[in-house]
């Protein structure tokens, strides 16, 4: 989803602003890529993919690990009778298993970046195996948000309780581990239209308002 995001009906569509930034870091880090090949330098590249990288790896933890999975009581899912119930569990197994693919295409970039660039030049055959590496990771994240978007955001939105969908996207927004506890709503402004950036500081108010009503 590209186009501008006008209301925030349900706490989790915050889902749809946030996709949009790693879209948005996706793409720079494409054109980063292809600029390697007619000779552009490599720190612009390495700035692009961590800053994607980070975004990815930050949101793929808060998803899978203590964040969005969790809260639909994937226990009760994976041994329900109902066939709704076991749908809902294939799901988000699916989303695991998207995501651990993700994870793999960042390593093997990161691999490329590690092992084989020397500290000055980097060598023909390697700029286009990072192109070749960076659109294939692009297409997987592509993937995996469509199908997020399409099938996974549905039932959270019709299976937990506003005040859930509040502490998810408090999880995926504010990261309570960082010194900079704001940088994910600071990195995704930079892709989000003015509007989009006034929905987003009026989300992070209610976050900390929950917060300090526990
Ligand atoms: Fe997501």
């Amino acid at each position: 989803m590209t186009a501008e995001i006008t209301t925030l009906e349900h706490p989790i569509d915050a889902m749809f602003l946030i996709h949009k930034a790693l879209r948005g870091e996706a793409n720079r880090t494409v054109e980063q890529a292809k600029c390697l090949e007619t000779g552009c330098s490599l720190q612009p590249f390495k700035l692009a993919f961590t800053a994607w990288a980070t975004a990815i790896m930050y949101h793929a933890e808060k998803e899978v690990g203590a964040g969005m999975s969790e809260s639909m009581d994937r226990s009760r899912c994976k041994t329900a009778h109902d066939p709704i119930e076991r749908v809902k569990w294939a799901l988000l197994e699916k989303e695991d298993e998207e995501y651990s693919r993700l994870l793999e295409g960042v390593m093997d970039v990161m691999t490329v970046l590690e092992t084989d660039i020397g500290a000055t030049s980097v060598i023909t055959r390697t700029k286009q195996h990072l192109y070749g590496q960076v659109l294939a990771l692009r297409v997987a994240q592509d993937d995996h948000l469509e199908t997020e978007e399409a099938m996974i955001l549905p039932l959270l939105r019709d299976n937990l309780t506003p005040e859930n969908q509040m502490k998810v996207v408090g999880a995926l927004l504010i990261d309570n581990e960082a010194d900079d506890r704001l940088w994910v709503i600071n990195w995704m402004s930079q892709d989000l239209t003015p509007g989009e950036n006034e929905l987003l500081k009026a989300l992070e108010s209610r976050i900390h308002q929950a917060h300090s009503m526990v």
